[in-house]
């Protein structure tokens, strides 16, 4: 399916909501930790999958705003798995020249998670390959919040006038602001929803929903989507014609 996949006509940035972990433990009477460890190794290829391919941008929503409110085993489940992946896996991102980034509200994560993502970012940082985003204790209602209170101050203390905002402005306020805007989202394990990811960003990007759980989904599953993807017309509130003159 990879040699149908135009390589000419790629999403730059792909960003992913993995779902269903949960789910694909129960189908096999397993706890829900064990779809979590399960998730890892479609983490593994998908990055790998994206990067040979030549994606840009990868951003996958591990951890939202929202799953502070999940039982603490699960949650200290997780930000375990987040510790043990980065140090098992940081070593391979960095011999295939991914760079690492994080957004969301790091700061709320434990203290070892936070040391383990500023070594990993560090690490990476001069790598020139796929920039691989987690968004961890991310929510886009928390984002957009705190860029408008940014910019809110800068305009209380008179730099920057409340009639020059615009577009960019607010752009430069996301934590996304040195990454252009995903053209394709992907939601695995059947949820037809965006769960407060990238609001913003997600504006004009093409949805692509699957009901494959996570933890099956593996490179084929993500030319499929991007197949998918590359026969859609995106019309920018255009008409057809305009785009493809007689
Ligand atoms: C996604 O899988 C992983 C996280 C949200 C951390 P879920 O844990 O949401 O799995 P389901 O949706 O309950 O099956
Ligand atoms: C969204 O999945 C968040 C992540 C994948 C990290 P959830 O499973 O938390 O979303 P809802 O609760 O189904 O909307
Ligand atoms: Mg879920």
């Amino acid at each position: 399916m990879i040699n149908l996949i135009q390589k000419d006509k790629l999403p730059h940035h792909v960003a992913i909501i993995m779902d269903g972990n949960g789910r694909w433990a129960k189908e096999q009477n397993k706890d829900r930790l064990y779809g979590h460890q399960h998730g890892v190794a479609s983490v593994k290829d998908i990055v790998e999958g994206c990067a040979e391919i030549g994606i840009k941008y990868l951003t996958l929503y591990a951890f939202s705003t929202e799953n502070w409110n999940r039982p603490q085993d699960e949650i200290n489940g997780l930000m375990e798995l987040l510790v043990s992946t980065i140090r098992s896996e940081i070593e391979q991102l960095n011999e295939n020249n991914i760079r690492f980034d994080m957004i969301g509200d790091i700061k709320s994560l434990p203290t070892i998670c936070i040391k383990e993502l500023g070594e990993a970012k560090e690490i990476t940082a001069k790598n020139t390959g796929m920039t691989l985003v987690l968004a961890l204790s991310y929510s886009a209602k928390w984002e957009l919040i705190e860029a408008t209170k940014q910019i809110a101050e800068k305009v209380q203390s008179g730099e920057l006038k409340s009639d020059d905002i615009n577009d960019d402005i607010i752009k430069q306020h996301l934590s996304t602001h040195h990454i252009p805007d995903p053209e394709l989202m992907i939601r695995t394990s059947g949820e037809h929803r965006i769960s407060n990811f990238l609001l913003y960003q997600l504006a004009y990007a093409e949805l692509y929903f699957t009901s494959t759980h996570w933890p099956d989904f593996r490179k084929e599953n993500l030319y499929e989507a991007l197949l998918n993807y590359q026969n859609r017309e995106r019309r920018f509130g255009k008409i057809s014609e305009q785009l493809n003159p007689a």
